[in-house]
This record gives C-alpha cells, sequence and structure tokens, in this order.
C-alpha cells in the first residue's frame, strides 16, 4: 500500500462587507495614508460589522471551500478552526461552524497558535489524514481582530483587519500532490512581545491586543526562515523548485526581506497584505483563495506557507498542490 497524502481539493474565503481604508483610519487616529503604506505596505482593511463574527466569516469561508471541492458536508470527519477572536470561551469556533454547515460527523476543535493558526493548523491535519485517523478535512483560519485591538493605539490599530479562508484537505494514497514536508516551533519566553493583556483565566475579560512592533519585526525577518529552510530539506526542494510562496500576509517589508533572505524571487510572492491587512489565522488562507481563484496557484504547483505569530509560534508547509 502506497503511503496516504493529504491533498487540496478547494479553497474558499470570506471579508467583511465594509472596506476601511487608511484614509479612513486617519479620521479616527493620528496616522496618514503614507505613514501606513510606507511601514506596511497596507491601503485597506475589511472590519466586521455587528452581525459579521468569527463564525459567520469561517462558515462562509469554509462552505465556499466545499463548494470547490464540490462536496457536501457528509463528506467531512474533522474540523479544525485557528482563531485568536472565538465568538465564545466556548463551544470552540469549530464546533460552531460544523452545526453551521450541516456537519453531523466527526471532530471538530480549535487551535490556537495566533497568526501561525492556519500553518499549525494544516500540519495538525495532516497528521490525522495521513494516519487514516480522518478522510477529509476541512481547516479553517477566521479571525476578528478588530474587536481585540485597541482603537486609542495607533502603533497597533492600523495592521488589522477581520476575514476567513479554508480550505478542504483530503488523504490519497499515493500521486504526488499533497502536504509534502512542515515544521513547527514555538518559543514562550517571547511571550511578552505580542500577546492580549486579557483573558478568561486572568482577567475575566477579553482584553487588548499589545505588540512591540519593532521586536516582533526583527524576530520575524532573522527567525522565521529556519522552519523554511527546514520544510525545503525535509522534502528535498529548494527556493528555485517554488512556485509560489504564501506567507503570513502582515507587513509587505517583512515578507519581502524574508524571501529575498531565502533566495524566493518576488514575483513568486502572494501578496494581499495591501487589501486585507493583517488577519491573523485568516490571512493565509485568504491569500491561498485569492490565488487559487485568479488563475495563479494550479494542481501540480509547489506552494509554500509560512507564518509567524504571538508566543512566538511559527512555521512552515510545503504543498504540492
Ligand atoms: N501613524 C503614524 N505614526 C505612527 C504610527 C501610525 N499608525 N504608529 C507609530 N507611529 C510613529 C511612532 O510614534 C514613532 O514616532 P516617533 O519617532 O516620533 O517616536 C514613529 O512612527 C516610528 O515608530 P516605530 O514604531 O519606530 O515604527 P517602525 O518603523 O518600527 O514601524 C511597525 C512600526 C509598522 C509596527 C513595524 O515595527 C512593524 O511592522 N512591526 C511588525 C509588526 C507586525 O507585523 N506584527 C504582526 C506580526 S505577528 C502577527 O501577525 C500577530
Amino acid at each position: 500500500m502506497s503511503a496516504l497524502r493529504s491533498v487540496v481539493l478547494g479553497t474558499g474565503s470570506c471579508l467583511p462587507e465594509r472596506a476601511v481604508t487608511n484614509a479612513m483610519l486617519a479620521e479616527r487616529v493620528e496616522t496618514s495614508d503614507e505613514w501606513i503604506v510606507q511601514r506596511t505596505g497596507i491601503r485597506q482593511r475589511h472590519i466586521a460589522a455587528p452581525h459579521e463574527t468569527t463564525v459567520t466569516l469561517g462558515t462562509r469561508a469554509a462552505q465556499a471551500a466545499l463548494d470547490a471541492a464540490g462536496l457536501g458536508p457528509d463528506a467531512i470527519d474533522l474540523v479544525i478552526c485557528a482563531t485568536s477572536t472565538p465568538d465564545h470561551t466556548f463551544p470552540a469556533t469549530a464546533t460552531e461552524i460544523q452545526a453551521a454547515l450541516g456537519i453531523g460527523q466527526g471532530a471538530a476543535f480549535d487551535l490556537q497558535a495566533v497568526c501561525a493558526g492556519f500553518v499549525f493548523g494544516v500540519t495538525t491535519a495532516d497528521k490525522f489524514l495521513v494516519t487514516g485517523a480522518a478522510q477529509r478535512a476541512l481547516v479553517i483560519g477566521a479571525e476578528t481582530f478588530s474587536r481585540i485591538v485597541d482603537w486609542e493605539d495607533r502603533t497597533t490599530c492600523v495592521l488589522f483587519g477581520d476575514g476567513a479562508g479554508a480550505v478542504v484537505l483530503e488523504a490519497r494514497e499515493g500521486g504526488e500532490r499533497g502536504v509534502l514536508s512542515a515544521a513547527l516551533r514555538s518559543d514562550g519566553r517571547y511571550r511578552d512581545k505580542l500577546y492580549v493583556d486579557g483573558g478568561p483565566g486572568s482577567t475575566g475579560a477579553v482584553g487588548h491586543l499589545r505588540m512591540e512592533g519593532k521586536d516582533v519585526f526583527r524576530f520575524a525577518v532573522g527567525q522565521v526562515t529556519d522552519v523554511i529552510v527546514d520544510a525545503f530539506a525535509k522534502a528535498g526542494v529548494t527556493a528555485d523548485d517554488l512556485d509560489w510562496f504564501v506567507p503570513h500576509q502582515a507587513n509587505r517589508r517583512i515578507i519581502e526581506a524574508s524571501a529575498d533572505k531565502l533566495g524566493i524571487a518576488r514575483e513568486k510572492i502572494v501578496m494581499t497584505v495591501d487589501r486585507h491587512g493583517n488577519t491573523s489565522a485568516a490571512s493565509i488562507p485568504l491569500a491561498l483563495d485569492v490565488a487559487v481563484r485568479d488563475g495563479r496557484i494550479k494542481p501540480g504547483d509547489l506552494v509554500m506557507i509560512e507564518a509567524i505569530g504571538g508566543g512566538f509560534s511559527w512555521g512552515a508547509a510545503l504543498l504540492r498542490w
């Protein structure tokens, strides 16, 4: 019997209706379009209306991924939702989405690795699929960071946006396609660089995002490359073999500096941070869906996903699409 691989069958995404430009933000906090674009590459982000939540955005993204895969709810036996902004402390966002989609079998759980959550989610789903523990997984990244940023703090509130993205993975025998390798890392000693100053077990309140931007920037460019190098080595490929680099969309300068350091040509980068801002765990599946639907990512392409987030936690995964 040949080995099982986790093959992508479909992608989907969902953005809140309302796009907020830098100029609109400048009416609320002391900032400017020029400052935000120059430091981050962000031009706009989508912000959830009161009726749009992590669950509603995640459900629509997941439904779109199921539709793209040509599958109904009966086909899915694993739902993983990567999020730091669940609708409720419990139950898991994944179970709320599971119910909304009409999925009545299998397991569903949330995964918390902040911006690296989707890479951790794909890697976790892959372990279920290649061991035969599940047949088809929905991996969702869904966030409403607008609800945890401090709208009085211009150093952070301009960076984030809301949205959701999803992929359907299926265990298939043999073949070249599927998740080829992955590498995950965490180092909790960096907690104070990027965290939320509240939670059910400490303050009993939701809290606000706090970040040492310069330190995060330095760490992201300096350190994240280790997991990428590791994922390349495990799969026996190099940056030259890559068709698409789909990194976490936090900041254009971080993305370009990381690609340059790794020798990944800039034309291979899928960049959506200009339109979406930083949507944390949703940013990679959102970018994947954009690049699949506009025809850039095609079956057979070699795709690297990579992210770093609070924790710090960071990871990379290599997929033959
Ligand atoms: N508008 C205008 N001015 C601002 C703003 C703003 N929104 N924010 C800060 N400034 C000012 C500062 O007050 C400072 O002014 P001063 O020189 O008078 O003191 C000046 O701009 C420079 O501030 P710095 O913090 O030094 O700016 P820097 O060049 O480091 O850029 C930034 C800040 C964009 C946050 C950068 O550090 C960065 O991108 N860091 C990484 C952040 C990130 O991507 N985090 C997410 C990754 S992990 C995850 O996704 C959860």
